[in-house]
């Protein structure tokens, strides 16, 4: 049996999407959209791993899903459901709790960081996360998986799963006709965003995050124009003026990381844009930036104004999304549960 390239990626609905998570995914999501079977995903299990507030996650569901089909996903194209309406991703998760090994979890920096110093009060769901995103991209045996860089660490944790299943039940994989126990696909992160690290307007050493309690830190998708100029205006520089070529920027987090926004959007090189603004004070570059970016996220955010005052419709999307999504996943798990040796009657 040969194994079909299949792209799976999701996103998490706590609060509204920003410019890290469009360059560093969302791009690429679009692009792939046009060579591959796509399936993409919004995590609300994953969201729910820390605290949500019941209606407002409800609306952050619609919102991120109106934010994929406004940046251009094609929901006839792609499959774009809400994780929780299809079982098998909380089903194979609890599979793959018995496969990953504690010591694995404990290496996972992003738990780390979420659970803070407080780590006894953390939940056991935000510790076995990245066995549910294993699950998430397993379900569906996918091969691809487009993120922003700072995904890397849980997709080879979902790879080491991946090997480890079909080592443990090599026989039984070999028996259903699988050639070499590949029952899993071993996913391959697509690390190949325009900007795969967007860092913060405030802090050019830190990641732009929803989590991040100043706003001014991040540009939404659905920010204004006058929002997002403002942001830009008010984000942190340095007082020397913008070096000639890319090579200047070291040492410079915040101007390294306008510079980088400004190329995304544009689609051009660091070099080119510096080559174009070399020398410069920041004032003058930030208001081109702004331009860029209010032209780019513009049209984005009044889309998914325009979409979200139709909840009912983002619901049929999902609906629709999940029934695709539960047919692929279905006979995975029914291969799984044989694999393993329960019994289905
Ligand atoms: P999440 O919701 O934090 O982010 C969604 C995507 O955006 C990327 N991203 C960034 N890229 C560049 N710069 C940034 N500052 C930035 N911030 C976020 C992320 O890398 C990601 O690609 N665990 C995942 C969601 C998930 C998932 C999956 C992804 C659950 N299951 C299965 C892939 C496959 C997460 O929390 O992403």
């Amino acid at each position: 049996m040969e194994l079909k390239e299949r792209v799976f990626s999701g996103m998490q609905p706590t609060g509204s999407l920003h410019l890290g998570n469009y360059l560093g995914a969302m791009v690429q999501w679009i692009e792939m959209q046009k060579t591959h079977a796509c399936i993409y995903c919004v995590v609300d299990l994953h969201a729910i791993t820390v605290w949500q507030d019941p209606k407002e996650l409800r609306d952050a569901i619609r919102q991120v899903t109106a934010a994929y089909i406004a940046s251009g996903l094609d929901p006839k194209k792609s499959i774009l459901f809400n994780q929780s309406q299809v079982a098998a991703h909380a089903e194979l998760a609890w599979f793959f709790n018995c496969v990953a090994r504690l010591g694995w979890l404990n290496r996972m920096t992003q738990f780390k960081e979420k659970a803070g110093k407080d780590r006894e009060n953390a939940s056991v769901g935000l510790y076995a996360y990245p066995n549910l995103m294993a699950a998430d991209i397993l379900a569906y045996r996918a091969t691809h998986v487009p993120v922003g860089e700072d995904q890397k660490q849980h997709l080879e944790l979902a790879r080491d799963i991946a090997q480890k299943f079909n080592n443990d039940f090599r026989a039984e994989i070999e028996a259903k006709g699988y050639k070499d126990g590949l029952f899993f696909p071993q996913p391959e992160p697509v690390i190949t965003g325009p900007a795969t690290r967007v860092m913060s307007l405030r802090d050019g050493t830190k990641k732009m995050s929803k989590s991040d309690p100043s706003d001014l830190s991040r540009i939404n998708l659905t920010d204004d124009a006058e929002t997002i100029a403002r942001k830009i205006q008010k984000a942190k520089t340095d007082p020397e003026p913008l070096p000639s070529e890319a090579a200047g920027l070291a040492g410079r987090p915040e101007a390294d990381n306008l510079v980088g926004i400004y190329a995304a959007l544009a689609g051009k090189t660091k070099d080119s844009v510096l080559a174009e603004f070399g020398g410069q004070q920041f004032s003058s570059f930030k208001k081109s930036l702004a331009e860029v970016a209010v032209g780019r996220l513009g049209p984005i955010g009044a889309e998914v104004r325009r979409l979200t005052s139709d909840p009912a419709e983002i619901d049929r999307v999902l609906a629709d999304g999940s029934a695709r999504a539960r047919t692929i996943a279905a006979p995975i798990m029914d291969e799984v549960k044989d694999i393993v040796g329960l019994i289905r009657s």
